[in-house]
């Protein structure tokens, strides 16, 4: 008999009109979910814009296993020019496995709007790292990552570890869980990101052995285009495993992995 205590899923996203603001969530013991609603509460409202929406769900893991799993390895990059930064991030892409055709696809999409109306996809993109054709089921919609967090010990642990490189945002954190969560998905073999927040010009690619390699600039500031590409092996690959993990497979990060800063990619020297 397991002595973990049970987890809850606590999930917050707030809107305006039609408009997505903001979306966070946590795994957590049920004598933190008070706190953490709180906590997410004000996360949705310290947003520019005020929601007209926040809607907080909270649902039991119930019996479902959960993943243990140590955070990807944190490099961030120092590098000070958009051109710079791309062609660095197509070169990781394409030493973990991905084609050059497949990341121009993925490079193309993110920057016009990858869903079909032009604007921003409300998930992410599932692109064949071979061929670069698009998989998932809904061009619009996507597949998005959740059921993942950091444990409590992780959790102060890697704030600090960010901390000294001064990545204080509470972005980085939660990309570098949600890549972590990615990057141990069935046919997963990297991901491209950057985000549709218009000031916010970081992204990063992942995978399991480079790590979670972070860039300052992939877009230029007051750009509103951004998304996620997930890159999945060509042929074998079972689409409703992958997006059942991704959506649904509790995962919580126990470890961490090591977090440096660098000017050069992981794996080669200089
Ligand atoms: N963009 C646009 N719309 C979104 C959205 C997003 N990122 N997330 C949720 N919505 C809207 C959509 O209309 C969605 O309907 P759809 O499934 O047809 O797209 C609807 O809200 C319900 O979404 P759902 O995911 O079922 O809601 P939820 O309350 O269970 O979870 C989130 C919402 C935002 C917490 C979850 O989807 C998520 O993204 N978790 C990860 C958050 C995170 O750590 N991100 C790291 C970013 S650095
Ligand atoms: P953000 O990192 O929140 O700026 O999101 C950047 C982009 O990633 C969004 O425009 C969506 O296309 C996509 N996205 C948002 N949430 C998720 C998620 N939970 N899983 C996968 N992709 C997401």
């Amino acid at each position: 008999m397991s002595c973990e205590p049970l987890l809850y899923s606590v999930r917050m996203r707030a809107s305006t009109g039609r408009s997505h603001l903001s979306g966070a969530e946590r795994l957590v013991p049920a004598d933190r979910i008070d706190l953490t609603m709180k906590e997410l509460v004000d996360r949705a409202l310290s947003k520019q814009l005020a929601p007209d929406q926040i809607v907080v769900t909270i649902d039991a893991l119930g019996d479902m296993p959960v993943h243990s799993v140590p955070s990807l390895d944190l490099i961030s990059l120092d590098m000070h020019d958009i051109a710079a930064c791309r062609e660095n991030a197509a070169r990781v892409l394409e030493a973990s496995g991905v084609s050059s055709s497949a990341v121009l696809a993925a490079f193309r999409a993110l920057e016009q709007g990858a869903s079909p109306d032009g604007g921003n996809m409300r998930g992410a993109m599932i692109i064949d790292a071979e061929t670069g054709e698009r998989l998932e089921p809904d061009r619009s919609r996507g597949v998005r990552v959740s059921r993942f967090d950091w444990s409590e010990g992780a959790s102060e642990r890697i704030d600090r570890e960010l901390s000294a490189l001064g990545l204080t945002h509470f972005r980085t954190k939660e990309a570098l869980a949600l890549a972590t969560k990615v990057a141990y998905a069935p046919g997963i073999v990297a991901e491209l990101c950057w985000s549709d927040e218009p000031d916010y010009t970081a992204g990063y690619v992942a995978d399991r052995t480079k790590g979670y390699v972070r860039f300052p600039h992939l877009k230029h500031a007051g750009n509103g285009f951004g998304g996620r590409a997930f890159f999945v092996t060509h042929g074998d690959l079972d689409r409703n495993v992958l997006m059942a993990y991704l959506q649904e497979t509790p995962v919580l990060i126990t470890e961490i992995g090591t977090c440096r800063a660098g000017d050069g990619l992981p794996g080669r020297s200089g």
